[in-house]
């Protein structure tokens, strides 16, 4: 048979199964490329004398030549439409993917509790200050009336800082109660007052104890207030901050600061648990400051942010708050 002939009866087949462009410029090249059995015809046209006879097998070779062209453009078109769309699945965004959220912080425990306690006071009306962190031992201790003797000054219980000639002796507040003379020192009455910050002592870390953690101090003062508006201002707080129905009493105790004092706890958690110190404010700590205690009353309080932490999400080891533990800190965002 003529390979020609040949040719054309099995290229139909092999431009079928070209499956991708390359294969099928690997069978246009065999069938009618420049060194195919069609190109090598038409080389041997020449040596064909009779003019007729040539035309005719000119025309044989044109005829097929063209219906395989025909062909191979054919299976290049859908080749190209596969190929084009395999890229754009492989290439495909799915919009319905959720994103990827970067890792971010949150506001610690700590910073949360003290920011919604003082906002519970912010409620009630009473104003936001803070105090320096480094403080005089008069503030901290003397216009307190804790006396020169009590055993908290001692280094024992207080880090004090080195000024070399200073007069006074400089040290890290051991309460956020200093913040009480400064506070009335420069306002005059009537005085609604938190202050959250950072307080210091010579402790170990343990369970319940860290040389840092951080107080609320709470400061009110007017005319004619008493141990009722106390009673009533501390026990709104409670329910507030550990929810609607807790339970409060007031303990007898004793600060040099105030006079009576007593401490505030709360049945939380099926146990009455000790919640913050608080009391009538001392005259004498009035007159430290210049108010005359005949024409003005006032209560004080003092809570630690930690423990109200603690109480509140019943958590017993002061160290899981410390430990820069994410995993722990996650629970809380
Ligand atoms: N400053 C006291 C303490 O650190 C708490 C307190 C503040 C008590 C105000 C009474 C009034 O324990």
């Amino acid at each position: 048979m003529d390979p020609l002939d040949t040719l054309a009866e099995t290229a139909p087949a092999r431009i079928a199964a070209a499956t991708t462009i390359a294969e099928l410029d690997d069978v246009e090249a065999a069938t009618i490329g420049r060194t195919s059995p069609i190109a090598e015809a038409r080389r041997g046209l020449g040596s064909i004398e009779d003019p007729e006879e040539r035309r005719s097998a000119g025309q044989h070779i044109n005829g097929i030549a063209s219906s395989l062209g025909d062909a191979i453009a054919a299976r290049r078109t859908v080749l190209e439409a596969g190929e084009q769309a395999a890229a754009l699945t492989a290439d495909a965004l799915d919009v319905t993917l959720p994103g990827r959220i970067p890792a971010r912080g949150s506001i610690h425990l700590v910073q949360q509790t003290m920011d919604e306690i003082v906002d519970i006071f912010v409620s009630l009306g009473y104003t936001v200050a803070s105090g320096p962190e480094a403080e005089s031992s008069f503030y901290n201790f003397t216009a307190l009336n804790i006396p020169e003797t009590h055993p908290t000054r001692l280094e024992s219980d207080t880090l004090y800082l080195d000024y070399g000639e200073e007069q006074e002796d400089v040290l890290l507040r051991t309460h956020t109660s200093p913040m009480q003379a400064r506070y009335m020192e420069e306002h005059q009455p009537p005085v609604y007052v938190v202050v959250p910050g950072k307080v210091f002592r010579s402790d170990q870390v343990d369970a319940t104890h860290a040389p840092v953690f951080h107080q609320i101090e709470g400061l009110a003062v007017d005319r004619s207030i008493t141990f009722g508006d106390l009673k009533g201002t501390l026990a709104q707080f409670a329910r507030e901050f550990l929810g609607p129905d807790t339970q409060v009493k007031f303990i007898p105790h004793y600060f040099p600061f105030t006079e009576p004092s007593a401490e505030m706890h709360a049945y939380t958690h099926g146990r009455w648990i000790e919640l913050l110190g608080c009391g009538m404010v001392n005259p004498a700590v009035f007159e430290h400051v210049g108010y005359d205690p005949d024409e003005v009353t006032g209560f004080a309080f003092g809570m630690g942010a930690e423990r109200m932490a603690m109480v509140r999400h019943g958590i017993t080891d002061l160290r899981a708050l410390i430990d820069p533990d994410v995993r722990i800190l996650e629970q809380y965002r």
